[in-house]
């Protein structure tokens, strides 16, 4: 088995969860080539250490620069801050490096823009995490959608809804904390959870046309962490929007980290003309399906346990009736990503992809500047 030679950047969550997937995913799916952590990225040489020796990474380097020039190293995976992505992504392409890049793509359209062209010049394979399309319940709305078991759509509902920035002590800037940060982040509740509904409600219900959104800023100046400053806080931290999609239905999205009591709830809703779909990250292993088609007294919601060797992705993992978690969704990036090496049909969203969510995410913003309705 070839191997593939991963330069990792940055050692916060998303490194972790990806440093997981690479270790797991040929122990579990019939691969042909074999992630090996080869090089760690952190400005701080202790903290690149520390962090390589816990996953097994076998060097490291405190200059993204340094690693994306790298001989040995096949892949980067972009899991810095926002505003990082189209820099190291623009390097990572020329030095004819395949990209894994986290969401959202990048700060704005303009350096999607960027980006596209430049793994399109370079020819190499790229893609960004969205992850929450290989929960396989997720997977198993887009599959049930795509049989057309739900007819003609006329309603697409999703939120995403956290509490953990209600406190006005906390400070925005470095780790963690960059996504209240405008100059890292780009944007707030909608480039960070909204980017993840949209990428979904883009996969499951097509293009969306318009888009109608508020957004507020609820906690108007923050201590920043690097400058030691009070400073004006540039993020929005809530945002609701209508959208109409291309198909004809009607949407509405809502994401805030201001819901006491909520953590991370994502949860979707979609209704077509027979039948009717909802999922929530919080129960993720499970569909809720509702056919109309269906006869009888009996006829309802169904609650369907996704753990079956004939739902996507389970038959890789344990036997029928146990569960996997958050954690698998990029175990199946991975394999997602090196099924379409071998195939050269790339795993989606690649970057050309993600540059329509991206595109959507602006609108979104840009109507609620504007206060009123934007064209995507
Ligand atoms: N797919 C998902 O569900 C998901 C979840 C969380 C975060 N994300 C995305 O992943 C990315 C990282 O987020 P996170 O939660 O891991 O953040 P984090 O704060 O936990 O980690 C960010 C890491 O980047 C490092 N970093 C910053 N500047 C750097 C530089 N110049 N060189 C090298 N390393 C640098 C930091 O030291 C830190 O280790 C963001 O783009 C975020 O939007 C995606």
């Amino acid at each position: 088995m070839a191997d593939l030679r991963i330069g990792m950047i940055g050692y916060g969550f998303m490194a972790r969860a990806h440093s997981n997937a690479y270790r797991k995913v040929s122990n579990f799916f019939p691969v042909k080539r074999k992630p090996v952590l080869q090089v760690a990225c952190a400005r701080n040489e202790a903290s690149a250490r520390s962090f390589a020796d816990t996953w097994g990474y076998q060097t490291i380097e405190t200059d993204w620069q340094k690693l994306v020039q790298r001989d040995d190293v096949d892949a980067v995976d972009i899991c810095a801050p926002n505003n990082l992505h189209c820099e190291v992504a623009l390097a990572a392409a020329k030095a004819g490096k395949m990209i894994l890049c986290e969401k959202p793509l990048a700060m704005d359209v303009e350096q999607g823009r960027q980006m596209v062209e430049a793994v399109k010049k370079a020819r190499v394979p790229n893609m960004v995490w969205y992850n929450y399309r290989r929960v396989p319940a997720v997977t198993m709305a887009k599959e049930l959608i795509e049989a057309g078991k739900l007819g003609r759509i006329f309603h697409f509902r999703a939120k995403f809804l956290q509490d953990w920035t209600m406190s006005a002590d906390l400070p925005q800037g470095g780790q963690g904390l960059w996504r209240l940060d405008v100059g890292a982040a780009g944007s707030g509740v909608t480039g960070d959870l909204l980017a993840h509904c949209i990428d979904t409600a883009r996969w499951l219900n097509g293009e969306v046309d318009q888009v109608s959104a508020m957004t507020e800023t609820f906690i108007k100046e923050r201590k920043h962490n690097l400058t030691g400053k009070v400073e004006p806080v540039g993020i929005d931290d809530a945002c609701a929007f209508l959208a109409r999609f291309q198909n004809g239905s009607l949407a509405t999205f809502e994401s805030t980290r201001y819901a006491r009591g909520h953590k991370a709830q994502y949860v979707f809703e979609i209704n077509g003309q027979h039948a009717s779909i909802a999922w929530d990250l919080q129960e993720m292993h499970r569909l809720e399906y509702f056919d109309h088609r269906d006869e009888g007294p009996l006829r309802g919601w169904r609650s369907i346990h996704v753990t079956d060797g004939e739902h996507p992705y389970m038959s890789h993992w344990w036997v029928p009736g146990l569960q996997i978690g958050y954690e698998h969704s990029f175990v199946h990036g991975v394999a997602d990503f090196l099924e379409g090496l071998e195939t050269g049909r790339a795993a989606q969203p690649d970057f050309a992809d993600a540059l329509a969510t991206q595109r959507v995410c602006q609108a979104v913003l840009e109507s609620a500047r504007q206060g009123k309705w934007v064209k995507v």
